[in-house]
């Protein structure tokens, strides 16, 4: 398969009181329904009508309390301290759209996957086929802590795992062959037992006998996201993603990552040009350029609190910085006790030149809007950007961070999501069926028919 023509677009959604920017709620024109539903089915259909392929909310399953060994500032300051249940959310949200994929965060550490498999393939029946699993393997101890353990996993274990998750995942959606259930009413029968699977599953980390009890879904499975980050986090991502997305900090990094990373996803015996590289990014679009930069200079100036960006800086990193100064080096000495997301911290290093990366450059980077890059300026400026970066093979689409909600997806859909499609990088109407379909992935055979399939 080549590359397509065009733009993969995925919507970065928080089930949450603030955005990744951990300022967004600040921001005037922000919307406080985080609670209600009406509040993700707005910005989904907003999406909708932006031709968006997915819109994925991301998830912790613990509220920021590794700095100073204390949830308090984080409630203090808003870093997050509200995560809602997803399949929750995603169910409403898919009963008020019709083409858009409902994209969740689930951890391979502390669910399992019987659970994982149940659930995304309930959600991609109820939505018809637009359901998508971003896999993760959770990040810190205070995860572990709510899910009755002591602390995280060690790195590779945590991967380790996640590979017996995802091929036991795998099974027990295929575990219903496609024509298993026969509904014939005169006879009597419902189903084909022998076209439905025991797994019998007996593995280093679980025991899972199956079937699962949801019969195969219209995707066949649903999209599976990585966005692993390390070596082993991009291994994994090149044998099981179909999208993966990236945190680069420059264009010259990410250009690099791509070509690393398909070259990954070869070694793996896989087509390249299905899987999507998908670089997380702001866009902050005005209807003058005069009015973005006004709102640049905003967003990085003076909404973010310092305190909120140490608060999740430790979060991410798993380490308590209560200890240092913001002006503190970050030496190769503090880098080893980092055992949350390895790669963001290189990451930064690299982009900024490691002999003067202090603590709060870091936390800046990460709390703030420099950590991806962002496109700033009129719609037809930030479409230029981006169409740019496709160009030049250092992405094969974004994923859309908000600086607040819902505006910052509302300026996009007004101001350059028209710019784009007249460059025919977005699609104007949705012509698939399901997320695959949409997306020009083939439905996958199942596991258990492979040999009488092919
Ligand atoms: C755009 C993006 C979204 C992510 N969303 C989540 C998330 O919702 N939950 C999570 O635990 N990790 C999330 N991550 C982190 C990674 O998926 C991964 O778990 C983490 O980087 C640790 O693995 P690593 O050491 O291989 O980087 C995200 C990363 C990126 C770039």
């Amino acid at each position: 398969m080549s590359r397509t023509d065009q733009l993969t677009l995925v919507a970065f959604m928080q089930a949450s009181n603030v955005s990744v920017y951990s300022g967004s709620w600040r921001y005037p024109s922000a919307a406080a329904d985080y609670l209600d539903i009406r509040y993700y089915q707005r910005i989904a259909r907003t999406l909708e009508d932006g031709g968006f392929d997915l819109l994925f909310f991301d998830d912790r399953l613990a509220m920021p309390s590794i700095y100073g060994d204390s949830p308090a500032e984080a409630i203090r300051y808003g870093a997050r301290p509200i995560k809602l249940d997803l399949t929750a959310v995603l169910g409403a949200v898919a009963a008020s759209t019709q083409h858009i994929g409902l994209g969740a965060t689930y951890s391979t550490t502390y669910y399992p996957p019987f659970h994982v498999a149940r659930t995304f393939a309930t959600l991609d029946h109820l939505s018809r086929g637009r359901a998508a699993w971003n896999v993760v393997t959770s990040v810190n101890d205070t995860e572990a802590q709510n899910y009755g353990l002591d602390e995280h996993f060690p790195h590779d274990k945590r991967y380790d795992r996640a590979e017996e998750f995802i091929e036991v995942v795998s099974k027990l959606w295929d575990s219903w062959e496609d024509d298993a259930i026969l509904n014939d009413r005169q006879q009597g029968i419902f189903a084909d037992p022998d076209k439905v699977h025991e797994l019998d599953h007996q593995g280093e980390y679980f025991t899972v006998r199956g079937p699962l009890t949801v019969p195969r879904t219209p995707q066949g499975r649903p999209v599976i996201i990585q966005a692993g980050q390390s070596g082993r986090g991009q291994q994994f991502a090149a044998k099981w993603a179909d999208l993966i997305f990236t945190a680069d900090p420059s264009q010259e990094i990410a250009q690099e990552h791509y070509k690393q990373q398909k070259q990954l996803i070869d070694d793996a015996g896989r087509d390249a040009a299905t899987v999507r590289l998908l670089p997380m990014v702001y866009t902050i679009v005005g209807e003058t350029e005069a009015i973005a930069k006004e709102k640049e200079l905003i967003f990085l100036n003076e909404l973010v609190h310092p305190m909120a960006s140490l608060t999740l800086l430790s979060e991410v990193t798993n380490y308590d910085f209560a200890g240092h100064s913001l002006d503190d080096l970050v030496t190769d000495e503090l880098i080893a006790q980092v055992s949350g997301i390895r790669g963001l911290v290189q990451g930064v290093r690299r982009h900024v030149g490691s002999a003067k990366l202090t603590l709060r450059t870091l936390a800046n980077h990460r709390a703030t809007l420099l950590q991806g890059p962002r496109f700033v300026g009129t719609g037809p400026q930030v479409a230029e950007q981006m169409g740019q970066w496709f160009q030049s093979h250092s992405c094969d689409g974004f994923v859309l961070a908000a600086t607040h909600f819902p505006g910052a997806f509302e300026d996009f859909v007004r101001l350059v999501v028209p710019e784009l499609r007249a460059r025919g990088l977005v699609r104007s109407e949705y012509t698939g069926d399901t997320l695959r379909e949409n997306l020009g992935l083939e439905r996958p055979r199942n596991l258990f028919t492979e040999t009488t399939d092919a």
